[in-house]
């Protein structure tokens, strides 16, 4: 095994503008495990997963998407951070991720009209209405309301001991369904870009008033799919990172190396993680996920100017993926398909197992 040595890169320590540093460039990607309670409270098998993470040396360790309002509750299994009778849960995860030195972050997260009504036991809402799906748009009053409620979890996971928190902007759920140019709200929350993102930058804001001047404070976007206009989201990630109340950007790439997906974005040799390592950041840390497995990965997206890298199923494969890859420039993770039992050793409970067996089946090998 090579030592580290040439790539202090990717084991120094990440300063950001506000709370406290990481020990490392690795934060573990916010990965659903539906292993919580199904009134959303902590389980034993969710705390063993992440605690794992932070003694596998994770510079920071963030939960699952946890849902701020039981409305945007998407899966039975999902962590809530809606109501107080989550904090004694949501402070024993707190504490144990920092006894073990990482920093500790909740994923905030609706997701609109990919709720599931049958888990939530509320109608579906979203920033448009949308018959097919039997989901209608959010009044006015109520999106001022879904702004409380992130501001209310944030402020909740403050109240837990959490060092800081992520505003869920990705992947197709609420706060992306505001971004879509589907939104042609007309009362200030849709319409133009500037109306579309307004949901995002208010959320920010609120969050930034309700929590102390070191919570820390990030937001995931992703740049493509789900009805998204790349041009846009590179405007809107540009945007966050100027206003100064974002401590970091998490880019939701889902592979670090791709192109952009739409044709016409596609210049010669540009990478769709060039379109954000190359904006101003004013401060703001920017990290990269996707398709990092090895150490050699991890250093390419260094490179590329990312400040640092969130790791997701390679954590998984292995729990102390940070530390191998801080440790030996050569380390690569397990390779998939691995067995469940295989995952069972590295600290994922039943739940976990078959929800990601019956997502990405081609990982997992029937055993
Ligand atoms: C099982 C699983 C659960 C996920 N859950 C979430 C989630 O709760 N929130 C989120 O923003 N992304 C979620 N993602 C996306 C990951 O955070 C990550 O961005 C993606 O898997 C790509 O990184 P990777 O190739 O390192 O896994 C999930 C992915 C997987 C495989």
């Amino acid at each position: 095994m090579r030592q580290a040595g040439s790539v202090t890169d990717l084991a120094e320590p990440l300063v950001l503008r506000r709370g406290p540093s990481w020990r490392n460039r690795l934060m573990l990607a916010p990965l659903t495990n539906t292993q919580s309670h199904l009134d959303g409270t902590l389980s034993e098998d969710e705390i063993r997963w992440l605690v794992a993470r932070a003694r596998g040396g994770f510079g920071l360790v963030m939960t699952a998407a946890a849902y701020v309002s039981r409305a945007g509750n998407a899966w039975a299994g999902q962590l809530g951070v809606s109501d107080d009778a989550h904090l004694p849960g949501l402070e024993r995860l707190a504490r144990e991720i920092k006894e073990h030195g990482a920093v500790s972050s909740v994923q905030l997260h609706h997701a609109g009209k990919r709720a599931d009504t049958t888990v939530s036991g509320m109608p579906l809402v979203s920033a448009y209405d949308e018959p097919a799906k039997e989901a209608r748009a959010l009044t006015t009053g109520e999106v001022e309301q879904v702004i409380e409620d992130f501001a209310a979890a944030a402020r909740r996971a403050e109240r837990a001991g959490f060092d800081g928190a992520e505003i869920h902007g990705a992947h197709g759920y609420l706060l992306t369904q505001f971004l879509e140019p589907r939104n042609t709200r007309t009362d200030g929350w849709g319409g133009d870009l500037a109306g579309r993102a307004r949901i995002v930058h208010e959320v920010i804001a609120a969050i930034r008033a309700a929590t102390g001047p070191d919570f820390q404070l990030g937001m995931r976007l992703s740049p493509e799919r789900h009805g998204l206009r790349l041009e846009e989201m590179v405007t809107v990630a540009g945007e966050v990172m100027s206003g100064g109340d974002l401590d970091y950007l998490d880019m939701s790439l889902w592979d670090v190396r791709k192109r952009p997906h739409e044709a016409s974005d596609q210049h010669e040799d540009r990478l769709l993680i060039d379109e954000f390592t190359s904006l101003e950041r004013h401060g703001t840390r920017l990290g990269v996920a996707g398709a990092v497995s090895s150490a050699a990965d991890v250093r390419w997206c260094l490179e590329q100017g990312a400040d640092f890298v969130i790791v997701g199923k390679s954590a998984m494969a292995d729990h102390a993926f940070a530390a191998h890859v801080v440790a030996d420039v050569d380390y690569e993770a397990p390779r998939f398909p691995v067995s469940r039992q295989h995952l069972r050793d590295e600290y994922l409970g039943e739940a976990f197992i078959d929800y990601f067996a019956g997502t990405w089946p081609h990982l997992v090998e029937d055993s």
